[in-house]
């Protein structure tokens, strides 16, 4: 694989020397770029030699012009270690001021950092909410491990072993990419069902959470075709059919279902939809207004009634007895899988960034605690994995 190490100013660069050089080791391709704080600890020579690559130290007098994207474009991931509080802090805000986070503006692929610095320092307000929003952005981050820091204190904010760090970046990035040869169905947000030209009955969906699994699944090496009534941005290397009513989702799934390896059902599909939508857009005439809703055909069972070697994973939106409901659910659409969210819980459902969820087997039922959407997806895309490898 081609690395970009993007190297800023602590005491653990040490521990990136080697972290090069066992990338290099095992054939991958690395370049490295530096923050001026780091040039202060070791000097770029260092790591030319190591990498047997060109060192960036600034945006100004590289040999290729725009450098900062011609690399971004060369490499594979992009790695960040150690990463300081400032480098964290510029990231979160967007700053690129220099070649380490000028070249980080401009990744399209994935984005890696391994924090390091004093506890105190990793614990502070700034630092967190930073890391926290990095994560709902879609950034892997190597958690610090805990010692003796190099301030003399005991605590969080160790960089990791190299050789730890190796590990964690090829399970990041799939470096086996088990989801690749599989074709997966995703769909995403609310579904529009027309009342007249202009106006429509929707919910609350914001199409987040079928994003963040799109986007995982693709990052594992799946052909992914996402369905969605959401406009959100489109995750790299996903193909999107866009959708308004649950017909047309219905439509977009059935006729990619035949060679689809697994559904995973985010969307909030609308259980019923206007009977005769007004070809004219109504006029405000009479007090009130009665609009006779039909039933809308129900995807997911439809699915589970025609399943061959599909794997079907749904979601369940529960406002209360939500493990119960969930289970009838999983049960009733022939489901192998079915996460439940109890959309009525703060951080948990529809238009945030995180959710709560329990996922629930034909045997077991795991809960976890408030998560980015990212992280619930790779849990989600963990268990298809296991449950694919299985065939
Ligand atoms: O989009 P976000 O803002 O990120 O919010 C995420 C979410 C809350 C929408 C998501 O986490 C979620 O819970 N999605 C499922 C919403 C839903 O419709 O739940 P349900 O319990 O009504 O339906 C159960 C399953 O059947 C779902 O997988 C649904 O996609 C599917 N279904 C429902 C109705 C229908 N007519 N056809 C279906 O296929």
């Amino acid at each position: 694989m081609r690395f970009i190490v993007g190297v800023s100013g602590g005491i653990a660069i040490y521990k990136v020397v080697d972290l090069v050089r066992r990338f290099k080791k095992r054939g991958d391709e690395v370049r490295v770029v530096m923050t001026d704080s780091a040039t202060k600890f070791v000097t770029p020579e260092l790591f030319r030699e190591i990498s047997l690559e060109p060192v960036m130290t600034g945006v100004f007098g590289n040999e290729e012009t725009a450098a900062h994207i011609k690399w971004a474009e060369w490499c594979d991931a992009m790695i960040i270690a150690p990463a300081t509080a400032n480098v964290i802090g510029k990231l979160a805000a967007g700053i690129a001021d220099d070649a380490l986070t000028t070249v980080s503006i401009a990744m399209t692929k994935p984005l890696i950092i391994a924090p390091a610095m004093n506890k105190d320092m990793f614990n502070s307000a700034a630092v967190t909410a930073n890391l926290v929003l990095l994560k709902q952005r879609g950034v892997k981050v190597i958690d610090p491990s805990s010692g003796e820091l190099a301030c003399g204190v005991e605590g969080v904010g160790r960089l990791p072993e190299p050789s730890e760090i190796v590990e964690q970046v090829d399970k990041i990035l799939n470096v086996n990419k088990k989801l690749s040869g599989y074709k997966i169905i995703v769909t995403a947000g609310g579904t529009r069902e027309a009342i007249d030209p202009v106006r429509y009955i929707g919910n609350r969906s914001s199409g987040k959470m079928g994003y963040a699994v799109a986007k995982v699944a693709a990052e594992r090496g799946a052909e992914v075709v996402l369905v969605t009534s959401s406009d959100l941005q489109v995750p790299p290397l996903v193909k999107v059919v866009n959708v308004e009513s649950a017909e047309q989702m219905r439509q977009a799934v059935l006729s990619e279902y035949g060679t689809a390896s697994a559904v995973i059902m985010a969307a909030a599909v609308a259980d019923y939809r206007v009977a005769n939508p007004s070809e004219q857009k109504i006029k405000k005439a009479e007090d009130t207004l009665t609009l006779e809703l039909v039933k809308n055909p129900d995807i997911l069972l439809e699915l589970g009634q025609n399943k061959q070697k599909q794997i079907l994973i749904g979601f369940a939106a529960e406002t209360q007895t939500v493990e119960k409901n969930a289970v009838e659910k999983l049960k009733k659409k022939n489901l192998d899988m079915i996460v439940a969210n109890d959309v009525t819980a703060e951080g948990a459902g529809f238009g945030v960034d995180t959710n709560i969820v329990t996922l629930i087997t034909a045997n077991e039922a795991k809960s976890y605690p408030k998560m980015t959407k990212i992280e619930v997806a790779d849990i989600i895309l963990n268990e298809l994995e296991n449950m694919l490898c299985k065939d």
